[in-house]
């Protein structure tokens, strides 16, 4: 184990103004025989997000390696201090695979795959958000900011705030919180929301994850709600608030918009057209291979359209990037094996030498080689039947200043709430309505295309991700402060 826990100074607080708690750090690393630590940054919206703020303020950012068993000092990269959190190969298992994805991350999705629920999981996710807290509570200066992410760490405010009451915590949840009929299900429901209540701030993607945070509150525990505004310590008017917020996240939108307009990322975009046989419409998908993606509804769709004849198949190509996610997992094992057979299905029945309907891709690319696939796609199907944000949708929005390209969006993202009435909205368990949508998005006439793009990136591109964390942390910081006497 680490000693991380050590405390950077002799009053149990620790040097740094501001620390970011996130379950994965954001490098990926490994520990040279002479002990020296080597990493890349891994690619990720939140390190982007976080990295002017981190370096304006002295920041230190408490994470896993995403191996087993690696062990390493604090170290320096990029100008933020990384503060690497040890997980065994069991708390991989049951922290990580177990109850933050076998748990939480179905039923936060709506239980759209069924959530299992074991002892044994809870036990170690209570013991690693504990290890968080501990590493996070010996890295924050006397009455610094600590920023706490998403559902991997929901218990981390509470047990931080026990630790170190000087503290101005927020926690920021990326993806859904669930109507509390759903929520309840969960044996351990009212540690979470206990935990949770450790911030001071507790931020959504969207006003009805804030509202469904806040119901569960006043349904299954006893602290008086007021709106947004929960009271602890049972209402006593010195007493702590916690206020609930939705603070819809976003990408580096400049960043993408330069990307697409460099000319090596155009040239690549015509090769990308090129290499696919020069089709009259290239449909692109882009997601981690899970199924709150809603993969296989778009791919059953995109088959009928094929095999209704209302799109001509041999002019016709859908590109799905399926990066590889969460492999040891039942659930995503499943859904690689049902997706690689419909893909399969369907270039049987569709394909011809030189051209397939599909081209399935289980990889991940750079942000270079995703701004030319943007760049190619006539249409860019998103369509997941339960997402917090979506952040490719925006991605396509920030690389399109070409104002081409039409976004098929699912009303069940955190995005569709933003940004409609841009694109074309559809409910993906609605083949037939998708099915629709799709053929029109592919035959929409240009000027259509433009309004909508030009509509779609007036919201995307005044909102960047660097906007987010200032709001967030404006926000938190502005708190009234309490209980500062440790
Ligand atoms: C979602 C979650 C993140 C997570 C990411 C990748 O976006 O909100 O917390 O890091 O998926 O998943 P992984 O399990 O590979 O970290």
């Amino acid at each position: 184990m680490t000693d991380q826990g050590s405390a950077r100074s002799s009053e149990g607080s620790g040097d740094y103004d501001l620390v970011v708690v996130a379950n994965r750090l954001p490098v990926d690393f490994s520990v040279g025989a002479d002990g020296e630590v080597d990493w890349q940054r891994s690619p990720g919206g939140l390190v982007s997000a976080l990295e002017p703020v981190m370096q304006e303020n002295d920041g230190a950012w408490v994470g896993w390696s995403g191996a087993p068993e690696l062990a390493h000092e604090p170290f320096e990269a990029d100008g933020m201090m990384l503060v690497p959190v040890t997980l065994s190969a069991s708390e991989i298992r049951k922290y990580y695979e177990g109850f933050s994805n076998d748990t939480l991350w179905p039923l936060y999705h709506d239980v759209i795959a069924p959530p299992a629920y074991h002892r044994q999981w809870w036990e170690a996710y209570r013991r690693v958000n504990q290890r968080f807290a501990e590493a996070a509570a010996a890295q924050a200066s006397r009455g610094g900011v600590v920023w706490v992410h998403d559902y991997q760490l929901q218990l981390v405010p509470k047990m931080l705030r026990d630790l170190r009451p000087d503290l101005r915590i927020g926690f920021f949840d990326h993806i859904p919180f669930p109507p509390v009929e759903l929520f309840q299900q969960l044996p351990w429901r009212r540690s979470i929301l206990e935990g949770l209540l450790g911030a001071d701030l507790v931020g959504f993607q969207r006003g009805g994850d804030a509202s469904n945070f806040v119901r569960a509150v006043r349904r299954l525990t006893d602290h008086p709600t007021r709106g947004s505004v929960v009271s602890m310590d049972d209402g006593d008017a010195q007493g702590r608030r916690v206020r609930a917020a939705a603070f819809p996240i976003s990408i580096d939108t400049q960043r993408f918009d330069d990307l697409a307009r460099n000319p090596d990322v155009q040239a690549r975009a015509r090769e990308v057209r090129a290499d696919l046989g020069d089709p009259d419409v290239v449909m692109l998908g882009v997601d981690r291979l899970d199924y709150t993606k809603g993969i296989r509804h778009r791919i059953k769709a995109y088959g009928e359209i094929l095999q209704d004849g209302r799109i001509d198949a041999e002019h016709t190509t859908l590109v799905q990037v399926a990066s590889p996610s969460r492999e040891n997992v039942g659930a995503y094992q499943e859904l690689r094996e049902h997706v690689e057979g419909l893909v399969g299905r369907l270039n049987g029945e569709f394909g011809e030498i030189g051209h397939s309907a599909i081209h399935y891709l289980h990889h991940s690319y750079p942000p270079e080689e995703m701004a030319a696939l943007y760049l190619a796609a006539d249409v860019m199907l998103v369509t997941s039947l339960r997402d917090g944000m979506n952040l490719v949708a925006k991605e396509y929005i920030a690389a399109r200043s070409d104002l081409g390209g039409v976004l098929v969006l699912s009303e069940f993202t955190g995005a569709a709430d933003e940004l409609a009435p841009g694109p074309l909205l559809v409910n993906p368990h609605d083949i037939d309505g998708m099915k629709d949508t799709i053929v029109a998005a592919a035959h929409m006439d240009p000027k259509e295309k433009r309004r909508r793009m030009r509509r779609l990136r007036r919201k995307v591109m005044g909102d960047d991700v660097a906007k987010w964390s200032k709001s967030f942390l404006g926000v938190l910081t502005a708190m009234p402060s309490r209980d500062t006497h440790v």
